[in-house]
Formats: C-alpha cells, structure tokens, sequence
C-alpha cells in the first residue's frame, strides 16, 4: 500500500474509538519520494498557503504530511470528507474541532521522521515527540525547564542517563502545555513531571488555572529507537492504542525497503 492510501483504505481500518480510549496514530513521514508531489488537495486554503511559506523542504514536508493525516483521520471517524473538517485554532494556536462539530479532542506532533495524532472522546489531550539529539549545552536547556529541586536530581543521574531523562521530562512537560492548549507560553519549570524511570505512567493533579483542580493523565510512549514522546490527557487513566497511519516501512538512509 502507498502513501497516503486512498479514505475509504483508510475508513476500514479506524477502529471503533471508545469512551475509555485514546487512539494514538504513527505516521512516518520519511518519504522522500513524495517531496514534489505532497498531498495537499485535502487542505484548506489557508493551511496550502501556510505550506508554501516553510522555507525548509522538511519542514514543509512535515507539515502537509501530518495536516494531510488528521484531516483523513478525522474524516474517517466522523465519516466525512476530510477537506470539510472545521478546524479551528485557540488563541496558542492549538487545533480543535468545534463542539458543536463533534465532541472529538486530538492533538498533532512531528519531529524528525515521525509524526503522532492522538485522538480520545475523554477529555483535553496533549502530545509530544522528540527525535533524541545530542545537545551542545545540555545543562543550559536543562535549567531552563526543570525547577532547582528538579535540577538537582537530574544532576545526580549518571551522565549516560542525563541525556534520556531530559527528553522523558521534555515531551512529558509538553505534552502537559499542549493538552492546557498553551504550548510553550507556560513556565515549563512549574509543570513538574516524574523523569527518573522509563516509560512510565503518571496522574498529576494539577491547579491550572488557579483554584481549579484537574486530574491529568501522562504517559510516556516508546515510539521508534532515537525518539522519544509523551502523552497527556485531562480525566481518568484510559486505554491508549497504537495504530500504524502507513503500512509502508520506515524508509532511512541505509534502509531502501
Ligand atoms: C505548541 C508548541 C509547543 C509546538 O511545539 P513543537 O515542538 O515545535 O511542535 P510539535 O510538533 O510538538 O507540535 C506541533 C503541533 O501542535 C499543534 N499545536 C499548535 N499550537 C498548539 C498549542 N498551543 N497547544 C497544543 N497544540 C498545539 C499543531 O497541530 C501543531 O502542528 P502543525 O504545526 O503541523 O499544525 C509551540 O508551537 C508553542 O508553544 N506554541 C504556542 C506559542 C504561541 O502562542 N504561538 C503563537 C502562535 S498562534
């Protein structure tokens, strides 16, 4: 099967999505054959006309390639078309549907080669991934998301673990901002996230906005090797499922399948 497949491929294949379960979309995103000719018939006017603003190929890629995917995502579990999905953005510029559309929250993220669409009836959810880098200056970006008593922990790890519990911290705490809808306008340093263990699950009670108490739901997910990604949902723990958009294999240099 090629990428993208047809809707009505795809329509057969989106399970039925239950009150207590989250469907959580793999997308690769590493075809470089589809450079020239990138599935943007299904996009809005002003989604085609942001595309065309990317100065980088990649990130162009990226882009058309995940809106392409929620948009058919979403048109195969409300059974429409994709290109009349009523996206809507928040002021942070958080996609949503509106509530009178359907009672449908997701969340979109890319990095690298990968990209991931959650999608639950439950509540707010939030997702993020990172291809894992080697950074120059690891201890700077590590204090400007962890907290002084945060810091002081990561500090202690052995340093081969340092590198990994960043990135456990980094897409746990985003995940976190993105299911809020306000990205990174928040203090990262004031959500504060369990990074010691790997691929762990969490509940967090947290007061945000002020004087409002809610139960959030984080989950780290083991994605492909070199990546790390999160997932955080407003409610009660629930049954997250892993779905392949493609079916083709991942394509990387030295990998030609
Ligand atoms: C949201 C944010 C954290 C994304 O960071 P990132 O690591 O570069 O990107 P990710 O791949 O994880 O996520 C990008 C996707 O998140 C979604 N998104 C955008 N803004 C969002 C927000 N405020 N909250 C949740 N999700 C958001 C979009 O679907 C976006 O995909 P798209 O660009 O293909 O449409 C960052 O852009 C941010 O902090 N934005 C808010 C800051 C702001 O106010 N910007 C003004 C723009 S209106």
């Amino acid at each position: 099967m090629t990428w993208p497949q047809t809707q009505q491929e795809l329509q057969m294949r989106v399970p039925q999505l239950h009150q207590h379960e989250c469907h959580l979309w793999h997308i690769s995103l590493c075809t470089p054959d589809m450079a020239h000719s990138l599935p943007t018939e299904c996009l809005s006017d002003e989604e085609k006309t942001r595309a065309a603003k990317f100065l980088r190929p990649e990130a162009r890629q990226q882009f058309v390639m995940t809106r392409h995917a929620l948009r058919s995502l979403l048109g195969a579990y409300l059974n429409t078309t994709p290109e009349k999905i009523p996206l809507q953005a928040n002021q942070f510029g958080k996609p949503s549907l509106p509530v009178s559309f359907a009672s449908l929250y997701f969340n979109v993220t890319h990095s690298g080669q990968r990209g991931l669409i959650a999608i639950t009836r439950q509540g707010e959810v939030g997702v993020d991934i990172e291809q894992q880098r080697k950074m120059k200056d690891l201890l700077g970006m590590a204090s400007m998301i962890f907290c002084p008593e945060d810091l002081r922990v990561w500090q202690e790890l052995p340093v081969a673990e340092q590198m990994p519990a960043f990135y456990r911290a980094w897409t746990g705490k985003e995940a976190m901002a993105k299911a809020l809808g306000c990205g990174l306008t928040i203090d990262l340093k004031g959500l504060r996230v369990d990074f010691t263990h790997e691929a762990q699950t969490q509940f967090l009670e947290m007061d945000f906005p002020p004087g409002t108490i809610h139960h959030w739901h984080l989950a780290q997910r083991n994605v492909v090797p070199g990546y790390c990604a999160a997932l955080a949902i407003r409610g009660s723990p629930l049954e997250t499922i892993d779905l392949a958009f493609d079916t083709q294999p991942v394509r990387t240099p030295g990998n030609a399948a």
